[in-house]
């Protein structure tokens, strides 16, 4: 639970179309991501002025870029804020696209007891009417809230917890859905109307020191590939991947298959996915539809994804086999 007498915020920059800018104001399109210092954003939000507030810009790209050194880094500034008593909660500036990766990875390691708040634009800072000032605004409300805790991304208004936060649309600046779940909360005039309870955190200390270690120590994460099954699929992609995987730190350890439906398979490429697990691979199959996830039944050829969406499994069985 956040300690109702700590004050103090810390905003941390990592780019994205929030810190975008455009050489036309009306342009939302046509802009380059990640150029705005984050001292800049934090000044252009009122009700920053009243709250003392740590700055600090740790990566600036486009998230569509984003790399394990920049995982890494947010992850330990993360921890070290986290543990200091006077910091109430974090806010953390970052790019849509992959906003909802970052956000798991974040939850499923740290699992803080304190406020880590995502948030970000879909129109560039320099955009006519953005809308990264007021996401960065209702941010600090939620990052500021007595009973917050645990990573949420926080867009147009809404509150969306890290595991079930997912990009919907490419163009809205309301462009995130939390599926079947539900939002959090949403968040009116920095006043937070809650919906759920707020995301699982560790009992004890401010975040789980241990998993924060093991991802850490290592340079790349466990190679999980990503692929999908659909009309006319056959097991070549997966044989490939087998016959180039190289010994070492970067050889196949698993595969993440968004399958069609409840999470079914084409045929051709089932037995090759079979053959993967016979050489020590890991399977998982999540559904490629939306919304929903793979109903577990009897029989059922390879194991689900217990929920998460294809790209969030591929990090869970990444952060899994890190551990092992
Ligand atoms: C990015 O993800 O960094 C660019 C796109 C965005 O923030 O909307």
């Amino acid at each position: 639970m956040n300690d109702n007498q700590a004050r103090r915020l810390v905003v941390l920059g990592t780019g994205g179309t929030i810190a975008g800018r455009a050489t036309q104001a009306n342009d939302n399109v046509g802009y380059v991501a990640g150029q705005v210092a984050v001292s800049e954003l934090v000044a252009m939000v009122p009700i920053l002025a009243d709250c003392p507030v740590d700055v600090e810009q740790v990566a600036q790209i486009n998230s569509k870029d984003m790399v394990l050194s920049v995982w890494q880094a947010l992850a330990q500034r993360v921890a070290a804020h986290l543990d200091r008593p006077e910091v109430a909660g974090i806010v953390i500036t970052h790019g849509t696209d992959t906003i909802e990766e970052t956000a798991f990875v974040l939850q499923t390691l740290l699992m803080p007891s304190k406020p880590v708040v995502l948030t970000c634009a879909m129109r560039p800072a320099t955009a006519l009417v953005p809308d990264g000032p007021q996401n960065l605004s209702d941010a600090v409300a939620v990052a500021l809230h007595p009973q917050a805790s645990g990573v949420v991304v926080v867009c147009a208004g809404r509150i969306h917890g890290a595991l079930d936060v997912a990009k919907v649309h490419p163009y809205r600046t309301d462009p995130f859905g939390s599926g079947d779940a539900g939002d959090l909360g949403c968040v009116e005039e920095a006043r937070l109307r809650m919906f759920r309870p707020w995301p699982q955190a560790v009992s004890r200390g401010t975040h789980d020191a241990a998993r924060l270690r093991s991802l850490m120590r290592v340079t790349a994460l466990p190679r999980v590939e990503l692929m999908f099954s659909h009309a006319g699929a056959d097991g070549e992609m997966v044989r490939a991947l087998l016959s180039h995987s190289p010994a070492g730190a970067q050889r196949l350890r698993g595969i993440v298959v968004a399958g069609t439906g409840n999470g079914t398979v084409h045929d051709d490429l089932l037995i090759a996915l079979k053959q993967a697990q016979a050489r020590g691979v890991d399977v998982v199959v999540a559904s490629r539809c939306a919304q929903g996830r793979v109903v577990p039944h009897p029989g059922q050829p390879l194991p689900d994804s217990a929920g998460l969406s294809p790209v969030k499994a591929r990090l869970a069985l990444a952060l899994q086999l890190l551990e092992s």
